[in-house]
């Protein structure tokens, strides 16, 4: 089979838009870069629908179960830390090998395996490409990438196409070319590609789940998510996400970061299993939260504040499904204002919101026209998992729903279970960062989404509640 050097694909617009990406090298004032590459987009200059791929298999793709799964680690700053300290705890799997550019970080990690009695793994320190001499190198059944957003999708297809499977942090991709080559690449290599989104098992987002899936809500017909969270702190630091996340504020006004919110409600919409999304529209606020606080905290002559940002500061993006439901997803990352990820759903028979999370069931609830505390529904309602899983999972990161993703990842692996999620789900969640990019851009005018399963959205089993 051919080989192909990841991240190399293409005009090589995503080596240039990587090193970028660097703050610092980032440079001021950045052009916007082209999404992707020209293409069958309707005029849009994106490629849209890809008709050289021959059908989506038949059904959704699962690998031969295995005894132990061997993982190796690439980018252990704080989630990729994370990641690290729930796999020591998860039965049946074991890492064997950690990269990431900073050797301390990776030391790290490697102290942590051996204090948990497991052997000291090989560590690749060697810069920015040593993840390719992982993955070539190591006998490894899973490569799992917790490193920036430009790296996620060169780790992903060097783990492929080395033959192992790839698990990445959030979002897969950021341009639809990305998003088609990881769906390629798993289909070529037959392996998985797993976004790994957190959210999908938080508590309140899986009691939602557990409503719609009873019927509780009748037939569903809008949702709402988003990530609304102050960054500007974070994005100002001088380490962790601050080296590379504000970076991408300065080069694309777009809904940077969709698959928190969208997670979690797309799985009771049954996207890619029985409805997919089929356009979309955004729009973006002025952008001010970033410059106001640079001109706050630093001084004129700091470099920081040379800096110039275009990300907006409220991202509303609109999809409309196949099936003519509606998504609101936005983004808020630059603004002062508590978190939220919205987490609405609404159907027929009553709608589940969050933050605090509440419910209303016709008939059901206390009053007509007023909010049950979501709480009280958890006793009957609360998910499998959780149920069977709250107290292992107690103290692990964003209140325990994260041990319980890789506790699935490692399960599902093992038992030769498709994964929760597929490269499909990675891939058409991923697709609003360049497509609210496009239509921002674009006096919000609409744009089709990729069909990245090629018709089997229509044939692909409905979500189920799957337990511990
Ligand atoms: N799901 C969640 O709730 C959640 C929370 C935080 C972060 N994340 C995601 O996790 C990823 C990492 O975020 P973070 O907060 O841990 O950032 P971080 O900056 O703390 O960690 C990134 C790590 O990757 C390393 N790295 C950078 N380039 C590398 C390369 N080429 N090869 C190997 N290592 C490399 C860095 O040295 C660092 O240790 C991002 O995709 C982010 O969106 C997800």
């Amino acid at each position: 089979m051919k080989k192909r050097a990841a991240g190399k694909r293409g005009s090589g617009v995503e080596l240039d838009r990587r090193e970028l990406l660097k703050i610092g090298a980032a440079g001021l004032g950045l052009a916007a870069l082209g999404a992707c590459t020209p293409g069958e987009g309707g005029g849009t200059g994106l490629r849209i629908q890809r008709t050289d791929l021959g059908p989506a298999p038949q059904d959704p793709f699962a690998s031969p179960p295995m005894e132990t799964v061997r993982i190796g680690m690439v980018g252990v700053g704080l989630q990729g830390t994370s990641h690290v300290r729930n796999f020591l705890g998860v039965e049946g799997c074991l890492i064997t090998a950690v990269c990431d550019i900073v050797p301390e970080k990776a030391e790290r990690s490697a102290t942590l395996i051996e204090e948990a009695g497991f052997p000291r793994p090989t560590l690749y320190t060697n810069g920015e490409r040593d993840f390719e001499r992982l993955c070539a190198e190591e006998e490894l059944d899973l490569v799992f990438t917790a490193t920036p957003w430009e790296w996620h999708v060169p780790v992903c297809l060097s783990a492929m196409e080395n033959g192992k499977h790839a698990a990445t942090e959030v979002p897969a991709a950021y341009t639809l070319d990305d998003c088609w080559a990881l769906v390629e690449a798993a289909e070529r290599n037959q392996k998985h590609c797993v976004m790994m989104e957190n959210c999908n098992y938080g508590r309140m987002e899986m009691l939602c789940f557990n409503l719609v899936k009873q019927g509780l809500l009748g037939e569903i017909l809008h949702a709402e998510g988003g990530y609304l969270h102050d960054l500007r702190g974070i994005k100002f630091e001088d380490q962790d996400e601050g080296l590379w996340r504000r970076a991408h504020s300065m080069q694309r006004d777009a809904n940077l970061y969709p698959t928190h919110g969208l997670g979690p409600v797309s799985n009771c919409m049954d996207i890619n299993r029985g409805d997919r999304y089929a356009t979309l529209v955004s729009m973006s606020s002025p952008s001010r939260g970033l410059q106001l606080w640079a001109e706050e905290n630093y001084p004129p002559e700091d470099p920081k504040r040379q800096e110039r940002y275009v990300l907006g500061d409220v991202n509303s993006s609109l999809i409309k499904t196949a099936l003519g439901r509606t998504i609101l997803v936005q983004h808020n990352t630059n603004l002062p204002r508590p978190y939220s990820r919205i987490n609405t759903v609404e159907g027929t028979r009553g709608i589940f919101t969050d933050y605090p999370g509440r419910v209303y069931i016709e008939g059901k609830s206390e009053r007509p026209h007023r909010w049950d505390d979501a709480e009280a529904w958890l006793e009957e309602y609360d998910h499998p998992l959780w149920k069977e899983m709250a107290e292992r999972s107690a103290g692990a990161g964003h209140g325990g729903m994260d041990y319980m993703e890789d506790y699935r990842l490692i399960k599902c692996l093992r038992e030769g279970l498709p994964t929760d999620m597929n490269v499909y789900d990675a891939a058409a969640i991923s697709a609003v960062g360049p497509l609210s990019e496009w239509s921002v851009a674009n006096g919000s005018a609409p744009i089709e989404f990729p069909d990245f399963t090629r018709g089997r959205w229509q044939s692909w089993p409905a979500w189920e509640l799957f337990g511990a």
